[in-house]
């Protein structure tokens, strides 16, 4: 057994505020399992709180942040912009700080570089859905033929960009975007993002985008870094052995090796009792670490999180 400590690391944003290293995801949570998950997270110590409008618990979870008592400014919150609203971030973000009960995020993301066509929404439930056309493909809000004449995610992000000027958020991201993505932000000499949020575990281990998000000063957050939920990585072998010889859980290695390469980690859970043991830190040794980076190797790289946006081509 080794010494285990809860995690105390942050990382600085190109803003200059300090994001905590370890965050608790949300992502299919009910009301009650969110509302119950994040306030057993902070009273465990998490300071750092993932949401996101279309998994619709922002309210359980807004209301947990406020119920714990801990001050609004330990906290750091973020949502993220669904893409029935590219068209008005602003007003997005409004309506999700409502639904959360908070004057403000730390840190809104854009959830994907996918707009859906939303003509004349106006309720929660048009605004939190994946719109589809008459046929059952979905409605994108984007001109295959002719991308600069439709709407898309550089005129979305030309509008989420100056969103910390109004004060209802601190820092601006994208989320599930790619090099090429964050590239053409880049050349329509727009800002740089402060964070992305990605899919990155070790069958994902996104080793060029990690080189190049550090070369512009994008912080990247991992999203199901447990390999998501029925992960394959949970009866890993290879990682079992590295766990059992620490005394720890495969997704305690699994975090620590994400902590290990210097960058956010957003493991989800409504378990009290994996809610804090995934809080744990760990010396986690080099020979292991190289183990964990070798994994994809033996297994082979794997997407997990794979939504239908065709024809938009999301990771190329
Ligand atoms: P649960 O919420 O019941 O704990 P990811 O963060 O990669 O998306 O993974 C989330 C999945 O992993 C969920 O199904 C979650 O279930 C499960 N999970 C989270 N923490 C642990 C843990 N420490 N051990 C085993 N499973 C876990």
């Amino acid at each position: 057994m080794v010494q285990l400590n809860n995690s105390n690391a942050t990382i600085k944003l190109s803003t200059g505020a300090l994001i905590p290293q370890l965050g608790l995801g949300t992502w299919r949570s009910t009301d009650e399992e969110a509302y119950n998950a994040v306030l057993h997270a902070l009273k465990a110590g998490y300071r750092h709180i993932d949401s996101a409008a279309i998994y619709k618990n922002e309210g359980p979870v807004g209301k947990a942040i406020r119920d714990s008592g801990i001050p609004r400014e330990d906290i750091f919150v973020t949502t993220k912009l669904w893409g029935t609203q590219h068209r008005d971030p602003k007003f997005a973000l409004e309506l999700s700080l409502k639904r959360l009960g908070l004057d403000y995020v730390d840190l809104y993301l854009i959830h994907w570089p996918v707009a859906f066509k939303a003509d004349g929404f106006t309720t929660d439930e048009q605004f939190l859905s994946i719109p589809e056309n008459p046929d059952g493909t979905r409605a994108l809000d984007w001109n295959q033929e002719d991308p600069e004449a439709g709407w898309n995610f550089k005129k979305t992000w030309e509008l989420v960009q100056d969103l910390p000027t109004t004060g209802l958020t601190k820092a601006v991201g994208v989320s599930n975007f790619s090099v090429n993505n964050l590239k053409a932000l880049e050349a329509a000499g727009l800002k740089t993002p402060s964070v992305n949020q990605v899919e990155l575990h070790p069958l994902l281990p996104q080793n060029e985008l990690i080189k190049y998000t550090k070369e512009k000063g994008i912080v990247i957050e991992a999203y199901s870094p447990l390999g998501s939920q029925d992960s394959p990585l949970f009866t890993n072998k290879t990682l079992k052995v590295i766990a059992d010889s620490y005394g720890v859980s495969n997704a305690q290695v699994l975090i620590n090796w994400a902590l290990k390469r210097g960058y956010v980690v957003l493991p989800k859970s409504v378990n009290p009792a994996r809610v804090e043991e995934n809080f744990k830190v760990f010396g986690l040794k080099q020979e292991d670490f190289d183990k964990v980076t070798n994994l994809v190797n033996e297994v082979g790289e794997k997407r997990l999180i794979v939504p239908n946006w065709s024809p938009f081509p999301t990771f190329e």
